[in-house]
């Protein structure tokens, strides 16, 4: 079993600007899309748990791709936190938050980020110790308005809006307080990995990691 203890991160929102969500459907694509974000400056992905290969490609970036931080996304129960850990997730991203979910990675060992929608899911996520969140779906769920408007009333709160947004929408949510970094899928368009255009990958890492700056 790989080991996650002398990677772990302290804080999902302080990996990069924008943490690159991939489905992947060839595990033989897991290696050299991991190594393309690298090369554009995003050392760090999160693998959706969506497809029957994303465990075994979760495995492979964890042994063969240690320069970057490789997690686990969609994980919605807790046998998916065991067996993401399992293969070497460094941290897990769920897209809600039940009571049984949020004991299951709070005693994972690696950090994670709930999802969240609404103040109260915010409230309870907060209830539960937990001040790192995700926000899912962004876009459909009030967009960067919506965080910015809970930012003074749940103040402890910071998130990962995830959930449609795009190259042109990721600096309106990186400007606000209450925002670490934003997830998305499109830096790793589902055209580009079937023609393993890793170069087109690289091309939009880079200019997803010039958001940060
Ligand atoms: C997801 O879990 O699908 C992420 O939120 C990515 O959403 P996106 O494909 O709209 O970027």
């Amino acid at each position: 079993m790989p080991s996650t203890s002398d990677q772990r991160p302290a804080s999902v929102l302080s990996l990069a600007p924008v943490v690159p969500v991939v489905v992947l459907d060839d595990v033989a694509h897991a290696v050299p899309v991991a190594r393309a974000l690298v090369a554009g400056g995003l050392p760090v992905i999160e693998l959706t748990l969506r497809t029957p290969v994303a465990l075994e490609a979760l495995a492979a970036i964890a042994a063969e791709v240690p320069e970057i931080t490789v997690g686990a996304g969609t994980v919605l129960t807790p046998v998916q936190v065991d067996q993401a850990v399992g293969a070497g997730a460094q941290f897990l991203v769920s897209p809600g938050a039940t009571p049984s979910l949020l004991g299951a990675m709070g005693a994972s060992g690696v950090p994670f980020l709930p999802g969240t929608a609404t103040v109260s899911e915010v409230m309870a996520v907060l209830e539960a110790g937990v001040t790192e969140m995700k926000f899912f779906p962004a876009e459909a769920s009030g967009g960067a308005a919506y965080l910015r408007s809970i930012a003074s009333p749940v103040p402890a709160a910071r998130f990962c809006p995830t959930g449609g947004i795009t190259a042109a929408t990721a600096a309106s949510y990186l400007a606000l307080p209450n925002v670490g970094c934003v997830g998305g899928s499109w830096l790793t368009p589902s055209d580009a990995l079937a023609a393993q255009d890793w170069d087109r990958v690289t091309t939009l890492a880079r200019e997803g990691a010039a958001l940060g700056t």
